[in-house]
């Protein structure tokens, strides 16, 4: 018998299955064979969230939850951050290795002529309440470029995929600056060919009527990091959801948009919009310990605590700090942030947090910086969108290869009733039916 198999004996039939194990899984599919007679139709594993379900091979970003490793394409985190601008980082997730010198330049450049949009896209953007929150509006928008690029159809054409995933990253800037300035009342203002992606994201966002806005290099590196920390993250929710839409062949602004919709749930990407409320909620450092004990006694969570996967620090939460500090030197201190280190020191000490393996995840401090930069908390959940876009499409592009993937299509437990007798209207009343 192989030694990479798992020995099951079914107690209902005491009969014995031998299922091979490959990389550390078996196959769900393999104890279908397992069954009480010919009527069953035999073995399924139950796991709602997914969480011990592989849902697919991938060789884009590593995760090693209990020790805090995070790697793209085997480059750890920490160095990608310290050396890499975060297009040539989106380089890397998309095609497998980081560009040469002349790559990169093409890249960018590519990138850099993608960033507009067209002019009915303006159009249906200034048709948004004038108040629309501008996570939203990108939602909606992402998924109607689908109506201007309806050739995005034609998913199985490499040379038609690179080009919407061009378009798509060059426009997510676009379109998060123009939803904002939207929320804000202010005029749309066109991309800026001669700036980097971030500079002119900034340009985008806060340009008013001349002299020309000029982005802070420091700032526009902070931002470039941040993005590089957000672009990808391995299955998670937004991901998945970009997958199991994509498996459809669903084109890649519908499955973007679905993504950037699971995205924005407070338990996900919304959580940095969270934390920033939490910190206005306590006030102030005093009523750090009152806070931390309702969260003990289950009012409230922690927004930006706890991870799916990491059950020791958060690497990014890390790098964010870091970078927090430089920020900080150009802007001035956030005074949020007095909130959240005393947060963190007494949730770092308390038994709650220990034992349930709760650190400060990349939403914890990603707001602080993101307001001390000059954004609305409305903004957050946006500003991660437009890198994360990158791991999306980088995740949809491996999928659409993947000879083995098929339409996502789970199983259930069926717990409702069966083949029940119809009942006419006249009779519902008498045998009691439901009013509603
Ligand atoms: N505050 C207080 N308690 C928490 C928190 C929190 N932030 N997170 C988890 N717990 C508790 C749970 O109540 C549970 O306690 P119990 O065992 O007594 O029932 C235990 O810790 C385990 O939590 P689960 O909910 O099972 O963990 P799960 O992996 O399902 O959830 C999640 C992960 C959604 C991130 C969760 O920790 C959470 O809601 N955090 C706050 C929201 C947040 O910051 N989200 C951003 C995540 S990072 C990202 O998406 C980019």
């Amino acid at each position: 018998m192989a030694s990479d198999s798992l020995t099951i004996t079914d107690n209902r039939t005491d009969r014995t299955y031998t299922l091979p194990i490959e990389d550390g899984t078996v196959r769900a599919m393999d104890l279908r064979q397992i069954k009480t007679g010919p009527e069953d139709f035999g073995l399924m594993t139950y796991d709602p969230a997914f969480t011990n379900t592989a849902s697919c091979r991938s060789g884009i970003t590593f995760i090693d939850g209990e020790r805090g490793i995070l790697e793209y394409r085997g480059y750890p985190i920490e160095v990608l951050a310290e050396h890499c601008t975060f297009l040539e980082v989106a380089y890397l997730l998309l095609f497998g290795e980081l560009p040469n010198e002349t790559g990169l330049k093409n890249w960018v450049h590519e990138i850099t002529y993608h960033t507009m949009l067209h002019e009915t896209t303006k159009k249906f953007m200034g048709g948004f309440r004038y108040d629309a929150h501008p996570m939203t509006m990108l939602v909606s928008t992402v998924a109607a470029l689908a109506t201007v690029y309806p050739e995005a159809k034609n998913i199985h054409d490499p040379e038609n995929r690179l080009l919407q995933i061009k378009r798509l990253i060059g426009k997510m800037p676009t379109i998060a600056a123009m939803s904002y300035r939207h929320n804000l009342g202010f005029p749309y203002i066109y991309p800026d060919n001669d700036l980097s992606y971030t500079e002119n994201f900034m340009n985008m966002l806060w340009k008013m009527v001349g002299p020309k806005y000029v982005a802070n290099p420091v700032l526009s590196r902070a931002l470039d990091v941040l993005f590089i920390l957000h672009a990808d993250h391995e299955q998670n929710c937004s991901t998945n959801t970009m997958r199991s839409v994509g498996s459809s062949q669903a084109d890649p602004y519908v499955a973007t948009a679905a993504a950037a919709a699971a995205l924005s749930g407070p338990l996900h990407g919304g959580a940095n919009e969270e934390v920033l409320k939490m910190l206005d909620e306590i006030g102030s450092k005093q009523n750090v310990a009152a806070y931390i004990q309702k969260v003990k006694n289950g009012h409230e969570k922690l927004m930006g605590f706890g991870h799916r996967v990491y059950k020791n620090y958060d690497p990014r939460a890390k790098i964010i700090k870091w970078t927090a500090d430089r920020v900080f030197e150009v802007t001035g201190r956030n005074p949020k942030l007095e909130i959240a280190l005393e947060l963190e020191r007494i949730a770092l000490e308390d038994e709650y947090f220990v034992k349930r393996k709760l650190y400060p995840n990349v939403d914890f401090y990603s707001g602080i910086i993101y307001q001390a930069l000059g954004f609305k908390p409305a903004m957050f959940t946006a500003l991660f969108a437009i890198p994360r876009t990158v791991g999306w499409l980088a995740q949809w592009q491996e999928m659409v290869v993947d000879a083995e993937q098929k339409i996502a299509r789970p199983r259930q437990i069926y717990t409702g009733q069966r083949t029940r007798r119809f009942l006419p209207m006249e009779e519902r009343q008498a045998a009691g039916a439901m009013k509603k």
